[in-house]
C-alpha cells in the first residue's frame, strides 16, 4: 500500500517537472515556478532524485534580484492559463530586478534556507552535497540581509508581507478586516482560476480587486520596498513567514559551520536570530488566545485569530516548554476533534472557517508537514503521528489534491479533495513524511 502511494507520488513529481529545471505546482491552475512550493518540492525530490531537487532550487535562484530579492512566481514561459502574468506583474519597473527572468514583484515564505540542510540531510553523498550547498548558500544569505534591511522598517527583528499572495496562505479570513480598510475599483478582468476549479473553492471577485489594488500601488512605485512599506494598505508581519525566516536563518547557522570559515555571517545570522525571537515572542504572542498571531502594522493592531500559522513557531523552536504546551492545548481543543482531521488552515470553531474554500479551513499538507517537525521537536510524539497519519489517509482517499476537507464525514459520500489535482508539495511532502 505504501509502497503504491510512493510510486504515485513520485509519478506525480517527474509529471510536473519541467525542461527547464523547474517543477510546477501543477497542470493548468499554476504554469510557472512559485517560490515555496519549489523548495518543498526539492525536499520530495532529495528523496529519490538529487538532480532535480538541486536543478529546482538553483532554478529558483537564478531569478533572484540586484538586492537579493527572491520572487514568488518565476514566469519560465508563456501561458494563457493563467492570470495576473508577467504582462501584469512587470518585474522590470523595478530597477534592481533580474531582467532575464520576468517575475512578480512580490515574494513567499523563505522556504530555501531549511530546503539546503534537508537536502544535505537526506543526501547520501554527502561530499556532492556540501558542494552543492557551498555553492548556493551565500545567494540564500544575500536574500535573508535584504528581508532584514528592506522588510523591518521599525527594527524589530520581524519582516512584514505587503500582500497576502506572500503569505502563501491567499485567502485566509486573517486578512477580511484589512479588506474592509481598502475599497479598491472593480478592475475589468479574466481569471483564469475559476474555469478550471470550482469558483466555490476559490477566492472571490471582489477580493481579486483587492489583491490586484496592492500591486498598481507597488507598481506605481516601481516595487520600491521603501515606498511599499509607506503606502501598501497590506502591512502584515506574519508568524508563518518569519517562523520560515527564522528556521532557514538557524539550517544557514549550521551549514556555514559544517562548510567552516565564514564567522562574520554565522555572527550576523545569530544576532538576526535572537532579536527576532525575542521581538517574536513579545509581539506576535496571544497569551488569552494561547496561540501565535498576525500584527497588522498598517492599522498598529493585532489580527487576533488562530490558524494553522499560530503553531508553526514550533517548527524553528521559537516558543518555550511551556508555550509549547498551552499551543499544543489551543490546538487539540479547537482544531483536534475526532471527527476532523488535523489540521485545518482556519480555527474550525469561528464564524469565518470554511470547510471547502482554499485557505478559509481546508487542510493543507504544508502546513502539516510544518507542524508535523515541529510536534516532534517539542516531543508531542503522539500529535505528530496523528498529524502525519492524517497527512497520508488523506491522500490515500482522496489523491493528490491541493487541499483537503478536514471533516471525515464529508469522505463517505464524496472526494474531500479540492484545488489542483497532481499537486507537487503534496507529492513530494508525502514522500518525506514517509521516509521519516
Ligand atoms: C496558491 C497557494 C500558494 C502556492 C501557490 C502555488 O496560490 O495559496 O501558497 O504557493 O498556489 O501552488
Amino acid at each position: 500500500m505504501k509502497k503504491d502511494l510512493i510510486n504515485k507520488a513520485k509519478i506525480v513529481l517527474d509529471g510536473n517537472f519541467q525542461e527547464k529545471g523547474y517543477s510546477i505546482p501543477c497542470k493548468g491552475l499554476y504554469p510557472f515556478q512559485w517560490k515555496w512550493d519549489s523548495g518543498f518540492i526539492a525536499i520530495g525530490f532529495a528523496h529519490y532524485d538529487m538532480d532535480k531537487a538541486k536543478q529546482e532550487v538553483e532554478t529558483l535562484l537564478k531569478a533572484q534580484w540586484q538586492n537579493g530579492f527572491i520572487p514568488h512566481i518565476v514566469f519560465h514561459v508563456e501561458s494563457d492559463t493563467y492570470f495576473p502574468g508577467p504582462d501584469y506583474h512587470r518585474s522590470d519597473l523595478s530597477p534592481l530586478s533580474n531582467k532575464e527572468y520576468p517575475s512578480t514583484g512580490m515574494t513567499q515564505p523563505p522556504v530555501i534556507g531549511f530546503t539546503l540542510e534537508k537536502i544535505y540531510n537526506i543526501a547520501s553523498d554527502k561530499d556532492d552535497a556540501l558542494k552543492f550547498v557551498k555553492k548556493n548558500i551565500d545567494k540564500v544569505y544575500f536574500n535573508h540581509q535584504y528581508f532584514y534591511e528592506n522588510r523591518d522598517p521599525q527594527n524589530e527583528g520581524l519582516v512584514f508581507i505587503y500582500h497576502n499572495w506572500e503569505s502563501g496562505t491567499d485567502n485566509s479570513p486573517l486578512w477580511d478586516d484589512i479588506w474592509k480598510t481598502m475599497n479598491p475599483p472593480e478592475y475589468v478582468f479574466k481569471r483564469r482560476d475559476t474555469d478550471l476549479v470550482d469558483p466555490e473553492q476559490r477566492p472571490s471577485k471582489r477580493e481579486y480587486d483587492h489583491y490586484l489594488h496592492i500591486i498598481e500601488i507597488a507598481k506605481e512605485h516601481n516595487y520600491s520596498d521603501e515606498k511599499i512599506a509607506e503606502l501598501s494598505p497590506f502591512l502584515v508581519q506574519d508568524p508563518l513567514f518569519n517562523t520560515m525566516l527564522i528556521k532557514s536563518n538557524s539550517s544557514l547557522i549550521a551549514l556555514y559551520k559544517l562548510i567552516g570559515g565564514n564567522e562574520d555571517k554565522i555572527k550576523q545570522l545569530e544576532k538576526w536570530q535572537e532579536k527576532s525571537i525575542k521581538s517574536f515572542n513579545s509581539k506576535l504572542y496571544d497569551t488569552e488566545l494561547g496561540a501565535y498571531i498576525h500584527y497588522d502594522l498598517r492599522n498598529e493592531k493585532p489580527i487576533r485569530f488562530v490558524s494553522s500559522s499560530s503553531f508553526s513557531p514550533l517548527y524553528a523552536g521559537i516558543p518555550s516548554k511551556e508555550q509549547a504546551k498551552t499551543l499544543v492545548n489551543t490546538m487539540m481543543s479547537k482544531f483536534g476533534d475526532e471527527n476532523m482531521y488535523l489540521c485545518a488552515s482556519f480555527d474550525p470553531t469561528h464564524e469565518r472557517f470554511n470547510p471547502k474554500k482554499y485557505w478559509r479551513g481546508p487542510v493543507w499538507i504544508n502546513l502539516n508537514w510544518i507542524l508535523y517537525y515541529g510536534l516532534k521537536e517539542y516531543g508531542f510524539n503522539e500529535i505528530a503521528k496523528r498529524v502525519k497519519n492524517d497527512s497520508i489517509e488523506l491522500i490515500e482517499k482522496a489523491g493528490f489534491y491541493e487541499y483537503f476537507d478536514a471533516r471525515k464525514q464529508i469522505y463517505k459520500t464524496e472526494n474531500g479533495g479540492y484545488g489542483g489535482n497532481n499537486f507537487s508539495w503534496s507529492a513530494a511532502l508525502l514522500l518525506d513524511l514517509i521516509n521519516n
